[in-house]
């Protein structure tokens, strides 16, 4: 097979070849893009000979202007030309320190090069030499696994996934993201060698886990971590959603099942990562606050366990623990609010509540509670989705009334300290809040001089 290559930097490397009687290729992702038809930000080259010689020699054939970059010890160079990212790298037969990752490292061919990579599908080249210029170099069969949608490792996978573990959950990732089928081999390996995961960094480990996350169908790769066991020893408060418990032929749903069924339900309506990752960590706090009582299974309170439980989760995982934490805090927090104001007649204090505690939130806590809906039963679905209609509308009502969304009492602290002469205490706080629950009750207006007035009242008393 052979492609029409239309690139000047790769016409450009084609004919240093011819002068220095070298091959080169393009390897690895973006092959496989350009067969898969996937937008590819960077390209890889790989050349049998130094990859910083050739990385310098094309950029100064391209344009003085171009800025190498380059790590000595690692062997690789890297440009950017019109916005898309080159990297240099010599062709190298690698084999690993068990105890360590650290690579041993040696020149090697295109073939000792392709048989340390990942996956067959990312061990497709495309020769840049003159001669077979565009011509795919495929000794694994990467296109034909493409083509079945065949996630497999070009060695034994033992071997594979023992050199880099962190390739077991690549092999996840892009059956997650491409929705390919993992080979029975493949995955029985990553089962086998699961432990080994435990070596891999946090931070690598979370890049593949936000992939997962932003995949179309995400449950593939979630399902498929949980299988081979991978999920309990990366993200055990998920694992512990697992399964159904019966007492007295009572049981509870798989708050696993359901969860990353709500990540696929809120997967079709955004893109917005840390949405997706609200739903995954929206039950987290179930299986600490499940019990059995009256015949019936309850989960009070796991809301607010919930939410307690994600700091620590994220310090661990990596995830960061800045204003995105605090965004799934508050979603999780809040994430049973619409369903209590769906059940009954619902009143204009409770919708402007919410509102004031969800803030610029209200839109993505409707679409997590929306997604949340996950009944087999399509007649309970669309009561739901109905009911939850009708508390979008309410808040949409409540608050071109209102403003309650970024609202602030119209007297702040300060205030409150000058006119009653007090220094700060508690007390500045207490008045505050009466006078911001009086405004949301709807016991007085929304405005200057209706809280003066209540203040003034309340001190007198
Ligand atoms: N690779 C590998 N083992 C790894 C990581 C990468 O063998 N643990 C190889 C694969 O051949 C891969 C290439 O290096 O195609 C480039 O890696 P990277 O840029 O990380 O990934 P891509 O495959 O390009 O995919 P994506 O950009 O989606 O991560």
């Amino acid at each position: 097979m052979k492609f029409d290559l239309n690139n000047t930097v790769f016409n450009t490397i084609s004919d240093i070849l011819q002068e220095t009687q070298q091959e080169a290729y393009l390897i690895g992702g973006y092959v496989r893009d350009i067969i898969l038809k996937r937008p590819s930000k960077d390209v890889d080259i790989v050349i049998v000979g130094s990859g910083i010689e050739l990385a310098k020699k094309t950029a100064k054939k391209l344009s003085n202007k171009i800025k190498v970059s380059y790590f000595k010890n690692f062997g690789t160079a890297m440009f950017n030309y019109k916005g898309i990212e080159y990297e240099f790298v010599g062709a190298r037969k690698e084999s690993y320190d068990r105890s360590s990752r650290k690579p041993i490292v040696e020149n090697g061919t295109l073939q000792d090069d392709q048989n340390r990579r990942d996956l067959t599908i990312n061990a497709l080249g495309i020769s840049l030499k003159k001669e077979n210029f565009g011509q795919l170099i495929d000794p694994f069969n990467g296109l034909q696994d493409i083509d079945n949608k065949k996630i497999c490792t070009p060695l034994d996978p033992d071997i594979t996934f023992s050199d880099d573990p962190l390739r077991m959950m690549r092999a996840i990732r892009f059956a997650s993201q491409l929705d390919f089928k993992i080979d029975e081999k493949t995955l029985s390996s990553i089962a086998k060698n699961k432990l080994r995961i435990k070596i891999i960094s946090q931070e690598r480990i979370i890049d593949e886990l936000h992939k997962i996350v932003l995949s179309p169908v995400p449950s593939v790769g979630f399902q498929l971590l949980f299988d081979v066991g991978l999920l309990e020893i990366i993200f055990p408060e998920l694992y512990a959603l697992r399964g159904v418990e019966t007492i007295n032929g009572v049981s509870h749903k798989d708050n696993f099942l359901h969860t990353i069924l709500v990540l696929d339900n809120i997967s079709k309506k955004t893109d917005n990562l840390w949405l997706r990752w609200a739903a995954v960590f929206h039950d987290i706090g179930k299986p600490r606050s499940k019990k059995f009582k009256n015949n019936i299974w309850t989960f009070h309170a796991h809301d607010f366990i919930g939410k307690k439980m994600i700091p620590p989760i994220f310090r661990r995982m990596k995830l960061p623990m800045n204003e995105k934490m605090k965004y799934i805090q508050k979603l999780v927090l809040l994430h049973l609010r619409p369903i209590a104001l769906s059940s009954s007649v619902v009143t204009d204090s409770a919708v402007r509540r919410l509102l004031f505690d969800a803030g610029n939130e209200t839109d993505d806590l409707m679409t997590l509670c929306e997604a949340d809906i996950t009944s087999s039963k399509e007649y309970k679905v669309k009561k739901f989705l109905n009911n939850f209609a009708i508390v979008r509308q309410k808040l949409k009502e409540v608050e071109e009334k209102d403003s309650i969304r970024n609202w602030q009492p119209p007297i702040d602290g300060l205030e409150i300290m000058k006119i009653l002469n007090l220094p700060p205490s508690r007390a500045v706080g207490e008045i505050k809040d009466a006078i911001k629950e009086a405004i949301l009750d709807g016991k007085i207006e929304n405005n200057y001089d209706a809280a003066y007035k209540f203040m003034m009242e309340m001190v007198e008393k």
